[in-house]
């Protein structure tokens, strides 16, 4: 498994159902990664093996993973199949995929369990809605996602959590600097366990705001979704 302490910040790239040889070929010639960041690109699955060189201090991860290792499962990619890949990282219970694909905490826990198996990252992905911000439960919200999401073998050398609250997400709004950063530290705070995790903020971040929000004492990098399709914008966020 990847050593996720050799990094000072962790910038991940969540490109969804984007992109084709053309666009990868032209991203992948201006891309500039940073040597002190873990710099990682979510392609979708069917290009990971196109993306993999050592030459840009770029690691790579898939949106997502089977609950299944194997069997009569049509559609799916397994850990194992993402290992060979030559993948560290993997996202899981992203908001789209909790919503479009009925994901709930359970199945979140299978797919963390498995890729932890198969020595890949997990980054769960949790967040309120606006309603649930409004009603002012949004630290019970993450706190029930994380606890019936995570699986006892989960620990801060081998997952990571991303705070995206789902109303930033494409929205071009973000929680205020000062919320962020009380999320984060309850985050870290809910259980001795969670003290040492590192804890990623998405969600409508852009070069514009990408310094101030990666400045916060208790973020410890980005997840990055429409502007990491524009590879200029996407330097500027990790530089
Ligand atoms: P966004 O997406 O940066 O476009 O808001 C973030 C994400 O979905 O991970």
């Amino acid at each position: 498994m990847i050593n996720l302490s050799n990094f000072s910040s962790i910038f991940i790239a969540n490109w969804k159902l984007n992109g084709n040889l053309d666009f990868i070929k032209e991203y992948y010639q201006k891309l500039l990664t940073n040597p002190n960041n873990c710099n990682i690109i979510c392609s979708p699955v069917i290009y990971l093996n196109l993306l993999q060189t050592n030459e840009k201090n770029l690691f790579f991860g898939a949106q997502d993973v089977s609950v299944y290792n194997q069997g009569a499962y049509t559609g799916e990619v397994s850990a194992e199949m993402l290992q060979e890949k030559k993948t560290n990282f993997c996202l899981v219970g992203h908001s789209e995929r909790r919503q479009y694909f009925q994901e709930n905490n359970e199945i979140i826990k299978l797919k963390i369990t498995n890729l932890i198996n198969k020595n890949i990252v997990p980054v769960i992905c949790v967040g309120e809605t606006m309603e649930e911000k409004e009603k002012k439960i949004t630290k019970s919200v993450l706190l029930r996602q994380l606890e019936e999401g995570l699986p006892d073998t989960s620990n801060y050398e081998n997952t990571l959590i991303a705070y995206e609250p789902i109303w930033a997400i494409g929205t071009g709004y973000t929680p205020s600097l000062q919320d962020i950063q009380e999320v984060h530290e309850y985050i870290k705070k809910i259980d001795k366990k969670f003290n040492n995790f590192r804890v990623l903020y998405g969600g409508s971040v852009k070069s514009t705001n990408s310094r101030d929000i990666n400045d916060l004492k208790s973020v410890d990098g980005c997840l990055i979704g429409g502007s990491s399709l524009k590879v200029e914008e996407f330097n500027k966020i990790i530089s």
